[in-house]
């Protein structure tokens, strides 16, 4: 990270701490009093941060003069902030049901909102009790097919996943993304079409990937019906925002759930895009799921930033990459169950804080995401935590870890949680060389010295804990709205837009350039695209008549 980037006003907080191992401030037991922090269902610790008290209030009287509160209320309240889109920004107002603050949104999104909650939990309902006919659906589905990609996969598939032991029996959920054919080949052999509901969704209901596997589970039920296109409309929804195309597509109007433009993808899941979920773990435990993130929302809209989860989340991670100029954190989940956390946070935070201007068009004063990795602990131990505690670089990790299991299997949740809580502290204090030298008892003092340098470690690596209760569909919708709520907060600190995402666009473009001559019969040998991208597609050519 270039230098002039770094914030003036931390200067002096980096140099200061410069000197002082982590394990130094660990030392001072009150530091845990502004740095731990419970809401509801989870407990958010960032005393093992490397910043102290000083540090922390100079983010705060940052964040303090910004104007925070205004660009938050402006949210809530339904002001168009998507500048780029002229879009409002109201995800926050699917779950307003949840909230116990009146909402400040506008009355007819609120309402349409209402109604489609509505419409969603009598869907739920009649799936579940075997007979949804009237809803346009075959009797007697017993698997479940999410067809779409990025926020209209990446929540649901999280969600559904990690809420499993809520699943409502004798329904299954399956998720098709990729435009690669094996998904959906291996889906088609596994699968009776007979017995599928497919849940097409797409907000702009143009995404290559999800028409694409539309068509093909479509074709594949078509051939089950002998082609009678009103017995295949039986095993479709939709969920879009572009009710028309769907209607050409094929799927009949009622049928259809609405997105709106007020609501970006990788926000989405508290919305009709969460149909799948709501199918998967019925309606009173997706409006659980609602309430969770209100709690975070009514806490967003009300606490001081002192005590605010996602503002300190934000401050901490604004530290992290922007004084300390760390450019990447690690997600580890202590969970197989949150297998997907760390997939969808790549789309929440990368999508949205993947910036380099301004609304305004004028280069940003910082630098900007981070890259967010990760899978689950204790794997993670086992492959690439070497890195972590004795590379290089320092990459701030967050363990993601659960109090109570769902599972009676004592054992294993002891030992799990044991690794999340040693590697946190692992890394935070780490171990001097005499400790190592200490250990090693055998050899000369050169050899000792040279088997100690090596298993040294050096600590002062920073990491969060959040630790979740159980997980629950109110834990769960809690985490993610924290997660959120953080998101808003470092778009509103680095003053850029992260509710748009055209950093997306120019590889789609490209894709739909180089299609025509990849298909069968296609101009592959016309020289239109750069040398690279023509060397490939002459490989391929050549490749698939070899
Ligand atoms: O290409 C990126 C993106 O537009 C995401 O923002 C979005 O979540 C995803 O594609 C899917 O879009 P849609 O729901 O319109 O199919």
């Amino acid at each position: 990270m270039s230098h002039e980037r770094r914030p003036s006003f931390l200067a002096e907080h980096v140099d200061r701490l410069a000197g002082t191992h982590l394990r130094d401030l660990l030392k001072d037991a009150a530091r845990g009093k502004r740095l731990r922090h419970r809401l509801g269902p989870i407990l958010l610790d960032l005393s093992r941060q490397k910043l102290d008290l000083e540090a922390l209030d100079a983010l705060g009287a940052h964040v303090e003069a910004s104007g925070w509160q205004a660009a938050r209320d402006a949210m809530f309240a339904g002001a168009p902030i998507n500048t780029s889109e002229n879009r409002a920004v109201l995800h926050t107002a699917l779950r307003a049901s949840g909230s116990s603050l009146p909402s400040p949104a506008p009355q007819d999104a609120l309402k349409e909102i209402q109604q489609t909650l509505t419409r969603i939990d009598a869907l739920v309902k009649a799936v579940e009790l075997g007979d949804a006919t009237a809803f346009g659906v075959a009797p007697g589905i017993t698997d479940i097919v999410n067809i779409g990609i990025g926020g209209s996969d990446l929540g649901p598939r999280l969600a559904v996943r990690a809420l499993t032991p809520y699943h409502v029996p004798g329904l299954r959920s399956h998720f098709l993304t990729n435009v690669d054919g094996q998904s959906a080949y291996e889906l088609m052999h596994q699968l009776d079409p007979r017995r599928t509901l497919v849940i097409v969704v797409s907000k702009t209901f143009t995404t290559q990937e999800t028409l694409l596997n539309g068509n093909v589970m479509r074709d594949w039920i078509s051939r089950a019906y002998n082609g009678d296109k009103a017995a295949v409309s039986r095993h479709f929804l939709a969920v879009s925002a572009n009710v028309a195309e769907v209607e050409k597509w094929g799927v009949p109007a009622a049928q259809v759930y609405p997105m709106w433009d007020f609501v970006g993808g990788r926000f989405s899941l508290w919305s009709a895009v969460g149909l799948s979920l709501a199918l998967s773990i019925g309606s009173y435990n997706f409006h659980e799921l609602l309430r969770g993130a209100a709690l975070v929302d009514d806490h967003f809209r009300t606490a001081p930033w002192s005590e605010n989860l996602p503002v300190l989340l934000s401050l901490v991670e604004y530290w992290n990459r922007n004084a300390q100029g760390r450019g990447s954190r690690a997600v580890v989940p202590y969970a197989d169950l949150l297998t997907d956390l760390t997939s969808y946070l790549q789309q929440l935070e990368m999508e949205s804080l993947g910036k380099q201007v301004t609304p305004q068009g004028q280069p940003v004063a910082q630098s900007t995401s981070a890259v967010v990795w990760g899978s689950v602990g204790t794997n993670a131990q086992h492959a690439y935590f070497q890195a972590l505690h004795q590379g290089t670089d320092v990459v701030p990790l967050e363990f993601i870890g659960v109090v109570k299991p769902a599972h009676d299997l004592s054992a294993n949740h002891d030992a799990l949680l044991s690794n999340l809580l040693a590697q946190a502290a692992a890394l935070a204090l780490g171990k001097t060389l005499d400790e190592a030298l200490a250990e090693a008892t055998s050899g000369t003092e050169e050899e000792r010295r040279v088997l100690a340098a090596q298993r040294t470690f050096p600590g002062d690596r920073p990491s969060t804990v959040m630790m979740l209760d159980a997980l629950t569909p109110e834990s769960l919708g809690a985490l993610i709205a924290l997660y959120e709520q953080k998101v808003f907060m470092l778009g509103h600190l680095w003053g850029i837009n992260a509710f748009d995402q055209w950093g997306v666009e120019l590889g789609k473009a490209i894709a739909r350039q180089i299609l025509p001559s990849l298909e069968e019969g296609g101009a592959g040998h016309a020289s239109s695209f750069d040398s690279a991208t023509q060397a490939l597609i002459d490989v391929i050519h050549e490749r698939r008549i070899a």
